[in-house]
């Protein structure tokens, strides 16, 4: 039996989700070189199993690929000797409207990364950069809204870090406290789906406190919530350009969720990298100039 007409609208106008629109991304990436896993920082991290340095840099450069196929640009840093978590770009800045707060690791074996990446910044001519005194991982606890500045603590960013990004960048932070050792970093846990004055966010309640839960509850009412599926396959560590989300190819159920609410789920094997806790997101530092 033929659906009536109204009624045909009406489903249709249910089932259709929002057209969204990708915005234009620009990318620091260090490609995964010199990466192993011969330390642990976290419990993703077992130095006892071997790793794929050659596997590694083929699901990077098809990161970095994927991007530049949908228009992004990327910029590469020099990976040096010795430092294999280097290949995690987002740990070493956080860049808002041309002003950079460069990172303090936590873990020494981390610390000379900093550095390289001051450099980087340096030669390129950013001329307001500033270097934090406490425990700052960057983008791995930092998450940028276009209004707040999310901020996790509770394993590496020192809290303190929070009130140091405020002032040195000069956008409100909201700190969050994560409670799960395996979601180390904010960005294990939350990604921005959608940027500006009305933004979205996907995150993995489980994670945080409870106080940290109402809060995002209360800025995020109809915020993606991930399974813990998702999470244990680190699929919240995705990046979205507004449209096109890239994200482990294990996290099917947000991939989705996402296609629901009209994004293009991009599905992504990182598995080497995620030997040392890393994902999609880890890999990639937004340069917003
Ligand atoms: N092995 C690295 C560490 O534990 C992984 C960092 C992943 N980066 C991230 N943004 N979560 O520091």
């Amino acid at each position: 039996m033929p659906v009536p007409a109204a009624l045909a609208v009406e489903l249709r106008a249910r089932n259709e989700a929002p057209s969204r629109t990708p915005m234009h991304r620009h990318y620091l990436m260090c490609p995964p070189q010199h990466f192993t896993v011969e330390y642990s920082i976290n419990p993703w991290m077992d130095p006892n199993t071997p790793v794929d340095t050659e596997l590694a840099m083929a699901q990077w450069q098809e990161l970095k690929r994927t991007y530049e196929r949908l228009g992004h640009t990327v910029e590469v840093i020099d990976p040096q000797p010795g430092l294999p978590d280097m290949v995690f770009s987002a740990n070493s800045g956080t860049v808002i409207d041309g002003r950079v707060l460069g990172a303090r690791f936590r873990a020494p074996e981390r610390a000379a990364e900093a550095e390289h990446f001051r450099r980087w910044f340096s030669m390129r001519g950013y001329r307001e950069l500033v270097m934090p005194s406490r425990t700052n991982e960057a983008e791995g606890d930092f998450a940028w809204t276009g209004e707040l500045l999310l901020a996790g603590c509770g394993f590496r960013t020192d809290p303190e870090a929070h009130a140091e990004a405020q002032e040195a960048l000069g956008v409100p932070v909201v700190s969050l406290r994560l409670t799960d050792p395996r979601f180390y970093h904010l960005d294990t846990a939350l990604f921005v789906l959608q940027h500006g004055p009305h933004p979205q966010v996907a995150y993995y309640p489980e994670a945080f406190s409870p106080g940290s839960l109402k809060v995002l509850q209360r800025l995020f009412p109809s915020a993606v919530i991930g399974s813990a599926a998702d999470a244990e396959c680190l699929g919240l560590n995705a990046v979205s350009d507004g449209k096109n989300v890239v994200l482990p190819m294990e996290a099917t159920d947000l991939a989705e969720q996402l296609s629901e609410r009209g994004y293009a789920p991009l599905l992504l094997d990182i598995s080497e990298l995620r030997k040392s806790g890393g994902g999609p997101k880890c890999c990639t530092m937004e340069l917003r100039d």
